[in-house]
């Protein structure tokens, strides 16, 4: 029996086989439990990623700006998994203009956008899941540790600033639902999202160095335990949580 056996899971996020979110489906699958993915743009590329999962699962559109799709969300979910005990959040995105070390100079719409997709965005996927949860369960949101002023993550790290605080609201406000709300602050990971970061090899190099239990870039499979963990039944009193999967980084000065 897996850790996951009988649950049923939304998870958002997948682009590509280097993506977070697709080492939570694959690890989620493989101990027992019953996924839907959604996508947004490329939707025949995520498709064609989900084939590659042990039991390729349906993909949903979902642009996580589209009240549209938000709205009709629970139902075009509800089709495939009647209801749902767990929800993952991998979703991430900012204008280059926010990123690389042009923090004096990014524009308000710029920081907006970076804050809807980012942030805001995690309040809304909760709200869309809540008809489904009605037993409770679990939320999940992918994290970069947000007490420091990291080299060129500028915005993005205000972004996830904002993450840590909205986790913390959520688990306040969907307690009483039963749903336990947390994140998993994982290190850096070369996905499509971190390439898009100008400057993003700082944080390559010196990672793994930093790092007292070594830190593999290549490898997403320890952070995407933490989130199955945290969906399981294994964390029944953890929410307004941030677990650091990120060699212990977090832990060390200098
Ligand atoms: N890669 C890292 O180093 C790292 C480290 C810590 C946290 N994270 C976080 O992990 C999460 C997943 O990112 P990843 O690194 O796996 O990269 P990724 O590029 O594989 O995933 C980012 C996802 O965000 C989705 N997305 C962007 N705009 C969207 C929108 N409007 N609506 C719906 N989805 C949208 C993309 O389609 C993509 O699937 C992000 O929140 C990211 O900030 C990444």
């Amino acid at each position: 029996m897996g850790i996951l056996e009988g649950k049923r899971l939304l998870v958002t996020g997948v682009l590509t086989d280097s993506s977070i979110a697709f080492s939570v489906a694959k690890l989620a699958q493989q101990e027992g439990a019953q996924i839907v993915l959604t996508g947004f743009g490329r939707l025949s590329l995520v498709e064609r990623i989900a084939k590659r999962l042990p039991e390729p699962p349906p993909v949903l559109e979902l642009d996580i700006t589209s009240t549209e799709h938000l709205d009709s969300l629970a139902d075009r979910v509800g089709e495939h998994l009647g209801g749902l005990d767990g929800v993952v959040h991998a979703i991430g995105f900012a204008p280059q203009t926010a990123l690389g070390g042009n923090f004096l100079n990014t524009s308000w719409e710029d920081v907006a956008t970076a804050v809807q997709i980012s942030t805001y965005s995690f309040k809304s996927l909760a709200v869309a899941a809540l008809p489904l949860m009605k037993e409770g369960g679990a939320i999940v949101g992918l994290d970069f540790d947000a007490t420091k002023a990291w080299p060129v993550y500028d915005w993005m790290g205000v972004a996830k600033a904002g993450l840590e605080s909205c986790s913390r609201y959520l688990a306040r406000d969907l307690g009483k639902h039963g749903i336990r709300v947390n994140l998993v602050a994982a290190g850096p990971l070369r996905t499509m999202a971190a390439k898009s970061i100008p400057g993003f090899g700082e944080f390559e190099d010196s990672w793994p160095a930093k790092a007292p239990i070594g830190w593999d870039i290549n490898d997403p499979i320890p952070a995407a335990k933490a989130c199955v963990a945290l969906l399981s039944d294994w964390f029944p009193a953890t929410t307004g949580e941030i677990v650091h999967v990120d060699g212990g980084v977090h832990a060390i000065g200098a």
